[in-house]
Order: structure tokens, then C-alpha cells, then sequence
């Protein structure tokens, strides 16, 4: 099978890629490197040992997205592509819904036209909003606070009314809990522009002593220790989770949604505490108010993702921490 991949040269989807390559699909990515290097997709043919094509074009770009179907016999789309900086989207909501809506109404455009019917996409965790309980199921209500929620939440909308048009598609939505972590390599990994706003990039750029502290956002949640707590996914498993689902889609047409989670949250101070083991000396912090628009407690029931796709995660916290720390070792100015 030729998969597609949008935004296959950022963090999750570079992942993502050298496992499709692993497990011997053949890999054509689309991205702009709007937040990503080409040197990514490098480090991806070394380590899977075999080539990919890279096709550098904004997704918005009809004319390229025609070529890219025309050319590249594509069985299957497996869509990153999107900007994800809930803050920045506060601040520049056009371009958050013109990045994330019209490239996915364009794809979905050019795979219509190409009968191209095979679609995972991925959500977010942030499309529950404030969860009123934990564990979360899919089945709870969705809602949006933030330009970036609703552009993920619009989108999942959009894929219901194009399968309800055409129940000939098989499409996989996917929401993610919090990916960290780096292939085991350190080749791959994270790769922030400019300030990680993010707990565990940062917290590996203080462990390095690029930073000199970390903020805690609040220490009043109602929580064990309060602090907020979530639920750290490894990326790795993240990206085995696509190689699962899109397994699933081969049985055929069908609209499912999945959490992708370990089912188990960790607060900001047992991240802290579980890196300084890996690094071995204590990291600074210090407690600051709550950052707005978070919330206290998240964290997935994967159950329906294990009972349907068989996956499940793998590999623990200390594991998360030791990949993230030295993908930060090896490559302390990311690709740069
Ligand atoms: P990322 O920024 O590392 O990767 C996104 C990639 O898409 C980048 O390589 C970027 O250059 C590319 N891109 C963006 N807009 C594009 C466009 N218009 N045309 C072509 N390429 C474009 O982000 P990530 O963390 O790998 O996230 C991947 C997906 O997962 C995103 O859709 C994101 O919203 C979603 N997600 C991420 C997280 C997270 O915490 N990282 C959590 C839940 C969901
Ligand atoms: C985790 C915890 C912070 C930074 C975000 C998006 C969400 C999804 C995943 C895309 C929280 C605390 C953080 C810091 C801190 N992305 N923190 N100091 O907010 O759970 O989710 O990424 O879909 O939509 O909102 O992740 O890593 O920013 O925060 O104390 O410097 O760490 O308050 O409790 P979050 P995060």
C-alpha cells in the first residue's frame, strides 16, 4: 500500500513514517515544513533502511495536491497536516482555520476526485473541552474553547457529512492524549520553533540548562498533588496506533473514532520527579498561577481502541522520559 502522509515531517507524523516504512508500506509525504525540517525526512530513510517521496507543497495548494494523486498511486491518506499552537490560534484564529479547514477541504476535494476513500485524521483530546469525569470515552460531549479545538472539532464534523454523502469511505478519527517521547534512536524527536509551550519539551530544555526553570501552572487543582494532571503517550505507540487503524479501515467502510491514551494520567510534579531520575540530578521549578483555558485532570479509557484495533501502549513513563532526554542529548538544537 501507498499511504499518503500530510505533515509527515513533524513530530508525530516523522514517527509515523518510519513505522509504516518498518512495517513495509510504501510512504509519500506532503508538508510544507511550515514546522518541520527536510532533514527529518533524511533520518527516516537511515533508519527504515528504504526511501520515501517527499512532496514540499502547502496542502492548500490544489494544483499540487492533483499532482501528488495524479502521480503517486495512493491507496490510503493518513492526515497531520495543521497547525497546533492553542495560544498562537487564540492570536491568529484566521489563520488556524484557514490552515486547518481549507487544507482538509482541499484533500478531501482531491481524494474525492481520485477515489481515494481511506482517511485517518488527527484529533485531539482537546475536542472534550473540561471532561465533567475521568476516564474519558468517546462517547462524551464534545465542545471547543479555543480556535484550535474548534478547527479539530469542525473538521470531525466535516468527515461525518462527506461519510453520511458516501458511506464508501473508511475513515478513522483519531484523538490523541499527550504524545511525548522520541524514537529510541534519538534521531527522530520533537522539535519546537522558538519557546516549547509544551510541559515536556521544556522540561528537557531545563534538564539541559538551555532554560533556567520551569513554571508549574498551578498547584491548586483539585488533584492528588495540585497540579494538573494527564495522560503522557509515547510516541512510538502513538504511531502504532495509525499502522492499527489503518488496518482496521482495510475490513472496510466505516466512520470510527478512537482515544488514543494509555488510560493513565501523571501530574506535572510526578513528570518532573520521573525525568530527574533519568537525568539524574533535581531540574529547578517553581509554581505560577494556572495558565488560562486548562484544566485540571485528562486522561483517556483506550478501551474501545484495544477491544477493535487490538493496540495498546507499551512503554512506560520512565521509558517516555528516556527517549524524550536523549532525542534532547543528541540533538540539543532539534535539526537545526
Ligand atoms: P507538527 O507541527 O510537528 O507537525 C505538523 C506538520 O504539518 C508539520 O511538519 C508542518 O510543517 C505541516 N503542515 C502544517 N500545515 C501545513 C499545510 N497547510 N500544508 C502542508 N503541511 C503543513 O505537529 P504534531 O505534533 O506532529 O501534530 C500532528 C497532528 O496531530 C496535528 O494535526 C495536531 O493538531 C495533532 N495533535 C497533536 C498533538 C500534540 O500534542 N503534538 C495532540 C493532539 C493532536
Ligand atoms: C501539560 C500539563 C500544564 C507547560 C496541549 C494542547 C492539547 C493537545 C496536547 C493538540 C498542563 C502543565 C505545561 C509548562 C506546566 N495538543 N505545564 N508548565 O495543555 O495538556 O495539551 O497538548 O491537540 O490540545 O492543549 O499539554 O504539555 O501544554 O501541558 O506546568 O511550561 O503541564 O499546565 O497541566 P496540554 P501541555
Amino acid at each position: 500500500m501507498t499511504i499518503l502522509v500530510t505533515g509527515g515531517a513533524g513530530y508525530i507524523g516523522s514517527h509515523t513514517c518510519l513505522e509504516l516504512l518498518r512495517a513495509g508500506h510504501d510512504v509519500a509525504v506532503v508538508d510544507n515544513l511550515s514546522n518541520s525540517s527536510e532533514a527529518a525526512l533524511r533520518r527516516i530513510r537511515e533508519l527504515a533502511g528504504r526511501d520515501l517521496l517527499f512532496h514540499r507543497a502547502d496542502l492548500r495548494d490544489a494544483d499540487a495536491l492533483e499532482r501528488i494523486f495524479r502521480d503517486d498511486s495512493i491507496d490510503a491518506v493518513i492526515h497531520f497536516a495543521a497547525l497546533k499552537a492553542v495560544g498562537e490560534s487564540v492570536e491568529k484564529p484566521l489563520l488556524y482555520w484557514d490552515n486547518n479547514l481549507t487544507g482538509s477541504l482541499v484533500l478531501l476535494a482531491a481524494m474525492t476526485r481520485h477515489r481515494v476513500k481511506t482517511l485517518v485524521f488527527s484529533s485531539s483530546c482537546t475536542v472534550y473541552g473540561d471532561p465533567a469525569s475521568v476516564p474519558i470515552r468517546e462517547d462524551f460531549p464534545v465542545s471547543a474553547v479555543n480556535p484550535y479545538g474548534m478547527t479539530k472539532l469542525v473538521t470531525e464534523r466535516l468527515l461525518q457529512d462527506v461519510y453520511r454523502a458516501d458511506p464508501g469511505w473508511a475513515i478513522s478519527v483519531l484523538r490523541y492524549f499527550n504524545p511525548v517521547g522520541a524514537d529510541p534512536s534519538g534521531r527522530i524527536g520533537e522539535a519546537p520553533s522558538g519557546v516549547p509551550s509544551n510541559l515536556v519539551p521544556y522540561l528537557t530544555q531545563v534538564a539541559l540548562g538551555k532554560r533556567p526553570s520551569l513554571a508549574v501552572y498551578g498547584n491548586d487543582y483539585p488533584t492528588r498533588d495540585g497540579t494538573g494532571v494527564r495522560d503522557y503517550i509515547h510516541v512510538t505507540d502513538l504511531a502504532l496506533g495509525h499502522l492499527s487503524a489503518l488496518e482496521e479501515l482495510r475490513r472496510g467502510p466505516r466512520l470510527v473514532t478512537y482515544n488514543l491514551g494509555t488510560g493513565t494520567g501523571y501530574s506535572v510534579l510526578e513528570m518532573i520527579h520521573a525525568f530527574e531520575r533519568v537525568v539524574g540530578h533535581p531540574i529547578p521549578y517553581q509554581f505560577a498561577p494556572r495558565r488560562p483555558g486548562d484544566i485540571a485532570e485528562a486522561w483517556a479509557d483506550p478501551a474501545k481502541a484495544f477491544e477493535q484495533l487490538g493496540w495498546k501502549t507499551t512503554r512506560g513513563l520512565a521509558e517516555m522520559c528516556a527517549d524524550a532526554w536523549r532525542w534532547q542529548t543528541m540533538n540539543p538544537e532539534g535539526y537545526g
